[in-house]
């Protein structure tokens, strides 16, 4: 029987990918190492990778279906400037990396438990150099501002799939950034209700 092929595919990922790079496009370095969090199918690195050739891409994720994903993808496309995927788990204290130029988070914030966003920002505080960004991209909260109804409805299918998922307040992923000199820079408007979040390495 032929082996099953472990490429991954998620439509989301499809329909983001080009507004994900065009806020890419302003903040990230000319060249170095984007190291990215939670790539899933690895749809995202594949294309930001060919798009942004001159850097050379980290992709990672705890879950080993989600690193062969990653792989293939990369091999299909015969991508010379993507790194083999790493095993994180953002919520560990240590991460088998020394250092990134950069470092981007898709849809991770809201579909891991709280402590994985705080090992992400403390972890981006520690291997990113000074001006360096960290870009989350995903649906928040924003205090004093009711969630739009498609997000309240997500989020409430978020918290019956995981108690430790759901939508947060980017005011606490703010405050969280504070504590490991990470600064709010930009909030982007991003489709479907998503916001793009650049934290800077001060
Ligand atoms: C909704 S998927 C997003 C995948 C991809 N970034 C995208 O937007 O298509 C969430 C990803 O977060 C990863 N994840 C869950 N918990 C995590 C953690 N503690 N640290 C890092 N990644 C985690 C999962 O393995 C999964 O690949």
């Amino acid at each position: 029987m032929p082996d099953q092929d472990p490429r991954l595919s998620s439509p989301s990922a499809l329909r983001n990918r080009d507004p994900i790079a065009d806020l890419l496009r302003h903040v990230l370095p000319d060249s170095g190492t984007v190291l990215e969090l939670a790539s899933g199918s690895g749809e995202h690195v594949i294309h930001f990778a060919r798009l942004f050739p001159n850097l050379i891409w980290q992709p990672s994720d705890p879950s080993p279906e989600a690193r062969a994903s990653i792989e293939h993808w990369a091999k299909t496309d015969v991508m010379p400037n993507v790194l083999t995927p790493l095993d994180i788990d953002a919520a560990a204290e240590i991460w088998p990396v020394e250092r990134a130029d950069a470092m981007i988070a898709i849809n991770m914030v809201h579909i891991s438990p709280w402590p994985a966003t705080q090992g992400l920002l403390t972890s981006a505080g520690q291997l990113l150099p000074v001006g360096g960004v960290l870009v989350l991209y995903g649906p928040y909260r924003r205090q004093g501002q009711p969630l739009v109804p498609s997000n309240v409805e997500f989020d409430a299918s978020l918290r019956a799939r995981n108690p430790a998922w759901g939508i947060r307040l980017l005011e606490d992923v703010e405050s969280v950034a504070g504590q490991s000199g990470m600064a709010l820079t930009s909030v982007t408007e991003m489709p479907a209700n998503n916001l793009g979040v650049v934290f800077t390495r001060q």
